[in-house]
């Protein structure tokens, strides 16, 4: 591994990299990638030259490529140890940890551990087997004791299986039955999934769902909510974050801590604390950071293109942190639509509103890459990739099966190498598994790699800048600018051994030239930027439309 200059956990001054395994790079031509493509495609994430065409992530988050019969694409996995054929073998496996681990990339897994499929042989043992050793593995009862729903299938979570004349609880699709976290032979059966993939060399875990691990035990049914989306109408206070839940996420800090030594070592884990509530989702960090490292923070995803809602949400989030623990941010993943296509104009020309989302998508990055917390990247973003028009035969999402409007597959179609029929994904005679759109644009990575001026040059720049700014990363945050709806800005401050280093970053969120409120900003270094040189000194007054502004102090 790398060593760092740093001596704050690694975690904490990584750029993370979401990839779906199923649409970043097919290496064997049937048209759904695997992981010897993404082990072909390292070099592009980061070569551990620190060479300029590299994009220079630090860590990859791969989202699950477990054995699953996959009825929700690989998040219902049917055995924890082992590799889908479809994405590869074990043995691909270690050998991705290994290059990544050659190139100074850490790599992160995806374990969803608060269901399996209805095909892991725990779960065929325990419908077969009432009094067998797996008999309480499973959430039974012999009728709909409440009225918790399931997810993907928009009705109740309760399923009836024939060989055990009872229900189950399965609060996705009826294919994900939920597992008894509260016995404790399914705890250690977990634990040591964990321990595998930990000695297999992995760096962490992005835990699916972890607040839902404990359900009520006297499974009461939820009060009515007035919100359809994403609480279809219920108070989830029986069937998610439940008290006891905060234990699990210790006890699975203890396993992971004693796999770390130094700060360099750290196996992080990651929490989807699948909620809207910031509040809530902070509170996995626990007390003085004892459970989670981190809990996915998901106020970007939710915020309209304004300044002020970005301000709020970022201030909000570091309100709602416990003492110690640390910050991260996302504006795109795999359940989501793409933030390029979510901030793209709804009105104008065609021109008008590819332009808009462009310079958006820049002034996006630049926050994303200088706000105090740990930034988390989705594939393809970087090179602008939009939300992918799907027909109704063409959605594999089990979601957008039942509603098409709410597919999530739109933002899961293949990384976009080139501008060929199948985007430089998988061969041209393979269809790939969901559908290459829009080909022939500059939204893919050959037609970026050797500009500077492209997206992809300013997220390597920022990559870049973040990496050598220790006060980007680890720096104090005082916001500027409060209050405006149009300019989002931010002092970040440092200690060095020189005295002391500050960078100021200012985003304009408008399409028009803003003027900067008196007093807040003087003379600066530029840093990077949108419209004005590297090295160029500036005291601004204003800033130009979707101009961004770094500044070095
Ligand atoms: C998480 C995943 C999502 C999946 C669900 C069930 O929310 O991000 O993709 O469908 O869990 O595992």
């Amino acid at each position: 591994m790398n060593t760092r200059e740093s001596t704050a956990p690694w975690w904490q001054d990584a750029v993370f990299y979401q990839i779906y395994p199923r649409s970043f790079r097919d290496s064997n031509g049937d048209g759904v990638g695997d992981l010897r493509g993404i082990i072909e495609q390292l070099d592009y994430l980061n070569d551990g030259k620190n060479n300029t065409r590299s994009l220079g992530i630090d860590a990859l988050w791969i989202s699950p490529f477990f054995r699953s019969p996959m009825r929700d694409c690989g998040y219902d996995i049917s055995d924890y140890k082992d590799v889908d054929p479809l994405f590869g073998t074990i043995d691909d496996a270690r050998e991705l940890i290994s290059a990544c681990h050659a190139r100074g990339i850490r790599v992160i897994i995806d374990l969803v551990l608060n269901h399996t499929s209805d095909q892991h042989p725990w779960f065929q043992a325990s419908a077969s087997d009432p009094d067998g050793d797996k008999g309480d593995w499973y959430l039974w009862a012999p009728r709909r004791p409440n009225n918790w729903i399931a997810m993907l299938e928009l009705k109740s979570a309760w399923w009836w299986d024939e060989r055990r004349q009872a229900y189950y609880l399965a609060t996705f699709s009826r294919e994900q039955p939920e597992v008894n976290w509260r016995n404790p032979a399914v705890r250690e059966a977990m634990y040591d999934v964990v321990r595998f993939w930990l000695e297999m060399g992995v760096d962490g875990f992005r835990l699916d769902v972890i607040n839902w691990f404990i359900k009520d035990d006297r499974l009461r049914s939820n009060p009515w909510h007035f919100k359809a989306v994403p609480d279809m109408f219920q108070k989830h206070i029986y069937d998610r974050n439940r008290p006891e839940t905060l234990d699990i996420c210790r006890e699975l800090r203890e396993i992971s801590d004693k796999y770390s030594n130094t700060p360099d070592d750290d196996k992080v884990l990651v929490g989807e604390v699948f909620t809207d509530d910031a509040d809530i989702a902070a509170s996995y960090h626990g007390n003085g950071n004892d459970a989670l490292h981190m809990a996915f923070n998901f106020e970007f995803l939710w915020q309209k293109w304004d300044a002020r809602a970005f301000h709020d949400a970022i201030q909000h989030w570091y309100a709602a942190l416990p003492e110690g623990a640390w910050p991260n941010f996302t504006l795109s993943n795999h359940d989501q639509p793409r933030h390029y296509s979510r901030y793209m104009p709804a009105f104008g020309t065609r021109d008008y509103r590819q332009r808009i989302a462009l310079a958006r998508a820049r002034v996006a990055a630049a926050m994303l890459l200088t706000v105090r917390g740990t930034p988390f990247l989705y594939y393809g973003e970087e090179i602008g990739m939009q939300n992918v028009p799907l027909k109704r035969h063409e959605i594999q999402d089990p979601l957008g099966q039942r509603l098409s409007f709410l597919t999530r597959d739109k933002g899961r179609a293949p990384m976009q190498w080139d501008a060929g029929a199948t985007a430089g994904f998988c061969p041209e005679d393979a269809p790939p598994w969901l559908p290459v759109r829009p080909a022939g644009t500059q939204a893919n990575v050959e037609a970026q790699l050797d500009d500077p001026d492209s997206l992809l040059g300013w997220y390597r720049t920022l990559i870049r800048l973040r990496r050598q700014e220790p006060a980007l990363r680890q720096g104090q945050l005082q916001m500027l600018c409060d209050g405006s709806k149009q300019v989002l800005g931010w002092r970040r401050h440092m200690p060095d051994e020189t005295g002391t280093r500050d960078i100021v970053v200012l985003l304009n969120f408008a399409n028009r030239t803003t003027p900067l409120p008196d007093g807040q900003v003087d003379t600066g270094t530029v840093l990077a930027g949108t419209h004005r040189d590297t090295g160029e000194a500036a005291h601004p007054a204003e800033l130009l439309p979707h101009e961004v502004l770094i500044l070095g102090q």
